[in-house]
This record gives structure tokens, sequence and C-alpha cells, in this order.
């Protein structure tokens, strides 16, 4: 869409459009190195990277993080997917036991690192869904650079008010009239945030929360728009949330089974014969397509599987844009089996790239991202497995992104291990819905939340071996 924007502030592009009404995805947190916040200067005089730069003709395509408007007026063209906002609709749907029926209108909204959800439930049943991308985004795409953020009072101010107001929007949109109560299921840094408490003792070791366990409130005490009383599903560890918390109840784990939820953080929980264990593993933004120069989200004009022969399917039915996550696992895959890369992933007959569709090409040193990020899901499964002695016979997929991956091509590749799976969609949203219209379960997650072990990765030096040795392509 066309937009013009007006000489405002210190004129960074990034600020206009968003005071414009149309802010960016930030991902890098205006670093210039994710790419997502492309946009074309379509005229006007522009400061590009600290060089002034005239758009007569040629529209010229910028990130609008390093991009500044030096004339009065500018015109600026800007791709649906550079946005910040969009169809995050994938993230409201889970499968798991019904919800209690009570007489009561509540809401249960899932605060994610990259997507906030929400369903609106009455009598037990989902009546309205609703979901948007974290507008946190713009201060860095994962839980490590919103921790950085946070490194000042100002810092945990804006990224709460950022919680908050998407928070809003999505209230807005569900209505909050007659609502008694929401409760809200996300990591611990998101919860931490959105009650406005530091999370930066996260990002230290040994990653000890300042908090596990938050207030009951009014959730207007914390600028939530809405007359209804606040609950928060407790946190794990530092890096094992209440989204997990909230996995582990609705799945109801058996020994031998593990729940994974993959994200730029895998999350994984184990229940052995004996007890519970959690543990994280960086795997990194790579499968939400940033820092992969033709990778994108999941979201209309993103190839989401990609074929042996070639062809690809894409969201929207319209011109391809970039590939998301589930066809960059379909690349591997199927490139592997025909031969076109090797064990270490280099591409066969040598080449920098391959041209994966009309203007979209993946080069190997981003084939070499992608492998890390799958190494540190299969190390990190597998170092837990062999921590506990004991082996994984189920792996239930909790998370967005594992409705829509192909999961034999996420085994050939090894990103997972081979054996039974179930894939139960976002069960955080689904404990979130769960504590708003039953919260007397409040006390049990409290205490289910000191029964898992959680065992560091960085601690167990197998990690790096296995990680290493999963790097391959098998
Ligand atoms: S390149 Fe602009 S936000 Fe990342």
């Amino acid at each position: 869409m066309k937009v013009t924007v007006r000489r405002g502030g210190e004129g960074r592009l990034t600020s206009l459009l968003a005071a414009a009404g149309f802010p960016l995805d930030l991902r890098c947190g205006g670093k210039g190195t994710c790419g997502r916040c492309r946009v074309l200067l379509t005229a006007g005089s522009w400061l590009v990277n600290g060089k002034a730069v005239d758009i007569a003709g040629e529209p010229m395509a910028v990130n609008a993080c390093r991009t500044t408007l030096a004339g009065e007026t500018g015109e600026v063209e800007v791709p649906e997917l550079s946005l910040a906002r969009g169809d995050a609709k994938s993230a409201v749907e889970w499968s798991a036991s019904p919800l209690p029926v009570r007489a009561e209108t509540v809401i249960g909204i899932d605060l994610g690192t990259t997507t906030v959800a929400a369903v609106k439930i009455r009598n037990g049943e989902v009546v309205a869904r609703s979901g948007c991308f974290n507008s946190q985004n713009r201060f860095g795409d994962n839980v490590v650079t919103r921790i950085n953020h946070a490194g000042t009072a100002e810092g945990v101010r804006e990224l709460q008010a950022a919680a908050v107001a998407d928070i809003n929007v999505l209230l807005g949109e569900l209505g909050c009239d007659g609502v008694s109560r929401i409760a809200v299921s996300g990591n611990t840094v998101m919860s931490l945030l959105l009650h406005g408490i530091d999370p930066t003792p996260i990002g230290i070791m040994p990653f000890t929360p300042p908090q596990r366990i938050f207030p009951v409130c009014d959730a207007r005490k914390l600028g939530i728009e809405c007359d209804a009383g606040l609950l928060t599903v407790p946190a794990i560890a530092g890096y094992v949330g209440g989204d997990l918390t909230s996995g582990i109840a609705e799945v109801g784990l058996k020994p031998g089974e593990m729940l994974v939820d993959i994200g730029t953080n895998c999350e994984i929980i184990f229940r052995t014969r004996e007890k519970l264990y959690s543990t994280a593993a960086a795997a990194g933004p790579a499968f939400e397509g940033a820092g992969i120069e033709c990778g994108c989200r999941a979201a209309p004009g993103a190839i989401d599987h990609w074929f042996a022969d070639g062809s690809w399917s894409v969201l929207g039915g319209v011109d391809p844009v970039g590939l998301c996550g589930s066809a960059l696992i379909d690349f591997l895959a199927v490139m592997r089996e025909g031969g076109r890369l090797n064990e270490f992933g280099r591409l066969e007959p040598a080449a920098k790239s391959f041209p994966v569709a009309p203007g979209l090409a993946i080069h190997e040193w981003e084939i070499a991202q992608l492998l890390k990020a799958k190494a540190a899901v299969f190390a990190g499964i597998q170092t837990l497995a062999e921590h506990c002695g004991e082996p994984v016979g189920r792996i239930w997929l909790a998370g967005g992104f594992a409705r829509y991956i192909d999961l034999g091509h996420a085994v050939r590749i090894g990103m997972l291990p081979e054996c039974e799976y179930t894939v139960v969609g976002n069960t955080s949203l689904a404990g979130a819905a769960r504590l708003a219209a039953a919260p007397e379960r409040l006390a049990q997650l409290e205490l289910l939340i000191d029964e898992p072990e959680d065992i560091p990765l960085n601690l167990l030096p197998e990690f790096e071996d296995n990680f290493i040795g999963a790097l391959l392509l098998p």
C-alpha cells in the first residue's frame, strides 16, 4: 500500500510509518540486520544508511529502520509482509479436552513472544477468537532482545505498554461486555513484563526469574481496558514459562512422553517413570524466516510447502514473496533426498545459492543457519532424554509452527527423532482459557510448577556434542 509520510520528530521512517498507522515488523529491533522492515521509497529526499538519496524515477528498496526523511514529505510503498500486524489466526487453535461449562463469559490470552492470541469463552464454548503480532517485536524478535531492552525502568514500561496495547486491541475485537475474568499464559519474560516486572535476572546465569507466581489483580491495574479480574499462569523456570505449565496441564504427560514447543526457543518437558524434567534450547528465529533473505513468516504470499519437482504452494493464493518455516524444512528434506545437498548442507553441484521460486534463492550460508536451528531442537530433545536415561516414546508437539510442518520431513532432516507424534496446537491458549473458565485451578498450577526439575542444557557437556552431531543432514 502507498503511504505519504510527513516530517516529524527525528524523521526516522519506522517512526513516521508507525505514526501514520503502519507499524512495521522490527524483528531485529531496528539494527538493520533482519530485513523485515523492507519498504520501497517511491518519492522524496531521504537519508539511507547515512547517504543522501533523491527518488525521482526508479523506486528504491530500503530497510525503513536505517532510513530518515530528509525533505518535508515522502512517499513509500509498504508491503503487507513488512507490517507488524497481520493475520495471526493460526495461533488460536488447539486440540485438548473440552472446557468446563459455566454460565459466565471469560477470556483466555496466550501472550507469546511473536504473537498474541485470545479467545472468548461462554458456557464452556469458544464464541470468538482474535490474534495479532506482538508489538514488542519492534524492540527485538526474541526474549533475549526483550530482556536487553528491559535494562532500564523506561524499557520495562515500554514493553509492558506494548503488551497491554496488544491485549486491548484483541479485547476491543472480542468485546468486553459481561466478561468476568481474563487469564493470561505466556513465557516467563512475557508474564513478567505484563506485570511490569524487570526480567533481566533471566538473562544472567543461573537464569533465575524474579517471580514465578503472579498476583491476581484487577485487569485495569495493568492498563487493560476491561472490568475483570486477571489471573496469570505461573512459570516453571526462567526459560520454561507459564505457556509450558499450561501445556503440561492440558496434555497430561505419561511416562516416556515429551511435550515440545518449537519456537525461537524450543521448550521441552519430559516425564520419566520417576519424575518430570524441563529444559529449553535456543533454536533462534531462522524457521520464522528471520536472518534468511528469502524467509518470511506464515502470512499471505509465503510459500508454505516446497516440493521435489521445484513446485510450491503459497498462502493466500498470491504471488510468492518468501518461504516460511514449513517450506524451509521441506527444502532441506527434498534437496537432501534428491542428492542436491550433501550431509554438511553444501549444494551439489557446488553453487553459492539455489533458486527456489522466481526471484527467490536460498544461499549456502542461510542453509547453515537452518541446520543450526534444527540441530538445537534435536540436540535439546536427545540430551534431555539421555540425561534422564529413558527413551522417548511419544512427543506432543505444541505451538503454531508444529501444526504446519511436514513431520516426516522434520524427522528426515534430523530435526525431530523417530517416535510417535501428536500435534496439539496452542496449549498455552488452551491453558489460559481453562484457567479463565475455572479459576480454582490456579492453586493446582502453582503446585505443578514445582514438579519439573529444570535442566539447564549449558551445564550438560553432552549438549555440545549432540548439537555438533545434529548439524549434519542424515
Ligand atoms: S532490518 Fe529493520 S528492523 Fe531489522
